[in-house]
């Protein structure tokens, strides 16, 4: 029994690698809140509103859209666009409600990122005034048991107020201007009719926990999981857009239900992903920017050899760098020269780099492992 020495030559940097570009768009200020209260907006004043939709990124451009058209010219009435993306809305009137959204581009790769639509209801405040009821209940009212008993509420003001009505602080009834009490059991009745007013409330689509994350890092060759927990009824819709275009479901992109999952990422999967959740009473929108990362081989806490060769047995000579991504291409050399594969080879090479040397003969000598990452487009 004999055994060899080696001489190892590896990389020395232990060194994430990014990829060499600009920062995507992504939008850090914009409204949470719609405008759609009377006070909210100043019907025909020199600044009727304004709409903040600052980003960060290089390069950047912004671009708004009224009711999913592009506004024109900002330098006319009723809008002014001042340099970090802010929309300034002066003399508004009427038909200047609607839907509002933000767009910011980066001009040199051509990355977009995009806001939520934001409602905007422009009210002349002439034609505004505070409600005021007109019918109210009495402060006590009777009712009886097995009948029913209806209460009545009116309200003035324009525009036409909605009417909530609350059992012990719980919205029972909304936008209804009475309110039958059912019989025949008063207490049943109450408890089974608040529990299935309160599930068919409408409500816009909110994060059910917390948005999808502002930064997500993924190891090229590997899986990720975008997830988009939305709340709403009706049930919102949900949309993925990378870099402002819309993803269809693909096999390294796979979306099912408010997830999207990434099979096999490589460098051109960086970019910005976001996740539109909507129904017909409003939408929001989130922002992630996916970094893939990749990792030259490194040989950084591994214990190489020393390996006991058995004269005339096969041996099994393992290379395993700890880290790697993407899968390093692994070559062996033998006194500075490269060994090959062929059929009648004495080497093999297994899948993960493992070198067999079918049959080991005295005075072989091993000099030179040399190791050699992917290169790495991007
Ligand atoms: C935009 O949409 C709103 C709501 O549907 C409407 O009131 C408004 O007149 C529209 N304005 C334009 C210019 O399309
Ligand atoms: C009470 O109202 C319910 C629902 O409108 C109706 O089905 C029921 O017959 C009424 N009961 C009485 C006693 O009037
Ligand atoms: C996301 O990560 C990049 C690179 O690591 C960093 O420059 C950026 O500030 C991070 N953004 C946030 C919102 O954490
Ligand atoms: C990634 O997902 C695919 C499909 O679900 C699976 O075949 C593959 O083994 C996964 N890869 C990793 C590294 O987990
Ligand atoms: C990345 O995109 C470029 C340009 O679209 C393409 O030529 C290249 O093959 C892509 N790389 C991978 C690993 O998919």
């Amino acid at each position: 029994m004999w055994s060899v020495a080696f001489s190892v030559w590896i990389w020395t940097a232990f060194t994430v690698l990014v990829p060499a570009q600009s920062n995507p768009p992504v939008i850090t200020d914009f409204l949470q809140k719609d405008l759609v209260n009377p006070e909210d907006v100043k019907f025909s004043k020199d600044v009727g509103f304004t709409l903040p939709c600052k980003a960060t990124g290089s390069n950047l451009k912004w671009s708004w859209e009224h009711n999913g058209t592009a506004i024109e010219a900002y330098n006319g009435r009723p809008f002014t666009l001042s340099e970090d993306g802010t929309l300034t809305g002066s003399g508004l009137v009427a038909t200047d409600s609607g839907t509002y959204q933000c767009f910011v581009k980066d001009e040199v790769t051509g990355a977009v990122a995009f806001s939520r639509k934001l409602k905007v209801a422009v009210t002349d405040s002439e034609d505004f005034t505070l409600p005021a009821w007109s019918v109210t209940p009495n402060a006590e009212e009777t009712a009886v048991q097995g009948r029913n008993k209806t209460l009545y509420c009116f309200a003035t003001g324009r525009p036409s107020p909605t009417i909530t009505w609350k059992k012990d602080g719980q919205i029972i009834v909304h936008e209804e201007n009475s309110y039958k009490v059912p019989g025949p059991s008063l207490e049943d009745a109450f408890s089974s009719t608040m529990l299935t007013r309160k599930n068919t409330r409408e409500v816009p689509p909110k994060w059910t926990t917390d948005p999808p994350p502002t930064n997500l890092s993924i190891v090229i060759e590997k899986n990720g999981t975008l997830e988009c927990k939305v709340t709403a009824n009706p049930v919102a819709t949900v949309s993925w857009y990378k870099d402002g275009l819309l993803l269809q479901s693909s096999k390294r992109r796979v979306l099912v239900g408010s997830k999207l999952h990434f099979i096999d990422v490589n460098l051109n999967d960086t970019g910005v992903y976001q996740c539109e959740a909507g129904n017909k009473h409003g939408m929001i929108i989130s922002s992630t920017w996916i970094h893939v990362s990749a990792w030259k081989p490194s040989f950084a806490n591994v214990q190489f050899g020393p390996f006991h060769l058995l004269n005339e047995k096969e041996a099994k000579m393992p290379c395993k760098p700890s880290t790697a991504a993407p899968r390093p291409t692994i070559e062996w050399f033998k006194d500075g020269n490269l060994i090959t594969y062929g059929k009648n080879s004495r080497y093999r090479l297994e899948m993960d780099g493992t070198l067999v040397i079918k049959q080991s003969r005295q005075g072989s000598r091993w000099r030179q492992l040399h190791l050699q990452g992917n290169e790495l487009k991007g």
